[in-house]
């Protein structure tokens, strides 16, 4: 297929699974709102459904998931969806797949599978002769660690050159985080002030106040630190913190990106804490004595020019006092106490909430009433709105049909996102219990400097 092919059909492996039925359907369903979908779109799945239930199960998915179903977009949904049932091993599947392509010239195949399976599923593809007309779209977690991650795409390329690979990092079809990298580069104030003269420190929170609703199995292999801060956060990094991007070629933004993610210093054991919710170990699919992190908190560093001696600190969890997602990047003090205050000020910062809504915060210092030069903090809401956008998967499905691949993972970053946290993966230190609803274990407080210095996001 030419790489800048819009395609003409969807083929969805997965189809009856989780991820189809709470982000793929509704996806589909927006797409189609918005006239931009109009192709044979292919559900593949081995559960012994037909396309009537499967038509079932989208109206759920979109009805529990999707801001309720729009019965014109549905009724064309269902005109377009078709369905094969088979086995992944099966020749025949892809067989029948092929007939449901017919003269289909350039399939988006979208793996929405275990990645276990995407081996044999690309391997199918290959022999079937679908692959070289087609682009591949793979969820994350892209491998578990930077072995399996080579494995991985070695298998990738041997039916698809990189141009026609799409890796699906959800946080990267978020508006909020592009907005990170559109808000640094369009206003001039920052630049002079987004250095190590002038940062003390930068937090990024994502905290989630539900546990593992169901996938034990799924997060007992993975852990947050694999599930959440090698992939979502680790992209909020890389915006926030590469060097401006050439805008000849969007392509240069991922050039950035990598190029910030090697100068990160590779993390040992004494960088990062863990934890684990009280009640975890309960959760169906979770091991008896499971030592997997629910929580996790760590510093890194960044040995370049622009951020060196300043410290990064991130911190992630299930069953946390609440859902947010919040880049909060601290400043030093003014560099004189001009004013005699029985309190120096506070320190300045910026505050990016990413999730549930969008949010731009200043701090300042102003004066508070009175006769005395004695100041208070305020902040400056640059933003403050609901999110009335794409959703992350609806954009980024759209993306990939059209063959636009920006905002997805590319294999170079997806190794160095690896090679950072190669050796405090697993239990390098111990999980410390923690109650559901507090922010994690103690020992936590004692990571970061001042010691207990993490900023709650502002609800
Ligand atoms: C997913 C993780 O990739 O991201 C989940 O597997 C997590 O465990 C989710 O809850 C967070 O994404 P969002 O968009 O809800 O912040």
């Amino acid at each position: 297929m030419a790489n800048g092919a819009h395609s003409d059909a969807l083929v969805f492996f997965g189809a009856t699974g989780d991820l189809a039925h709470k982000k793929i359907f509704p996806a589909l369903q927006s797409l189609i709102k918005r006239g931009v979908l109009d192709c044979p779109i292919i559900g593949v799945a081995k559960s012994g459904t037909d396309l009537a239930a499967l038509r079932e199960r989208a109206r759920d998915g979109i009805h529990k998931f999707g801001g309720g179903v729009d019965e014109t977009a549905f009724a064309k949904l269902c005109s377009l969806l078709r369905y094969v049932d088979g086995d992944y091993t099966d020749a025949a599947t892809f067989a029948q797949l092929k007939v449901e392509l017919g003269s289909a010239r350039a399939p988006t195949c979208y793996l929405a599978i275990p990645p276990v399976l995407f081996g044999e599923v690309v391997r199918q593809l290959g022999a079937s002769g679908i692959a070289p007309i087609a682009r591949v779209v793979v969820e994350k977690p892209f491998g578990h660690d930077l072995t399996s991650a080579r494995r991985l795409n070695a298998e990738l390329h041997a039916a698809f050159d990189e141009s026609r690979v799409f890796r699906i990092d959800h946080y990267l079809g978020k508006e909020a985080v592009q907005n990170i990298l559109y808000f640094r580069f369009a206003n001039a104030f920052l630049e002079p002030i987004w250095n190590s003269q002038h940062i003390r420190q930068i937090q990024i929170t994502l905290a989630e106040s539900f546990g593992v609703e169901g996938r034990g199995r799924f997060y007992d292999e993975t852990g947050t630190l694999r599930d959440v801060v090698q992939n979502h956060l680790l992209q909020v990094l890389g915006f926030l913190c590469m060097e401006p991007p050439h805008w000849s070629d969007m392509e240069r933004t991922r050039d950035e990106q990598v190029k910030l993610f090697r100068a990160i210093r590779t993390l040992t054991p004494l960088d990062l804490t863990r934890g684990q919710f009280h009640g975890y170990r309960d959760e169906p699919g979770v091991a008896p004595k499971s030592a997997t992190e629910t929580y996790v908190a760590l510093r890194l560093t960044i040995d370049n020019w622009r951020f060196s001696g300043v410290p990064i600190f991130i911190r992630a969890g299930k069953c946390l006092p609440v859902s947010a997602t919040e880049v909060r990047v601290e400043f030093k003090r003014a560099p004189q106490v001009v004013f005699k205050e029985p309190q120096p000020p506070s320190h300045n910062y910026l505050r990016l909430r990413l999730n549930p809504r969008i949010e731009i915060g200043l701090n300042a210092q102003v004066k508070a009433d009175g006769e005395s030069m004695i100041g208070q903090p305020i902040e400056l809401l640059a933003i403050d709105q609901q999110p009335d956008e794409q959703a992350p998967y609806e954009r980024l499905l759209g993306d990939a049909m059209r063959g636009e691949s920006t905002l997805f993972a590319r294999q170079d970053s997806v190794e160095e996102a690896w090679r950072i946290f190669q050796e405090v993966l697993g239990p390098v230190v111990p999980a410390y219990e923690y109650a559901p609803g507090t922010w994690g274990p103690e020992v936590t407080n004692d990571l970061i400097l001042p010691p207990g210095g993490w900023h709650a996001p502002k609800m």
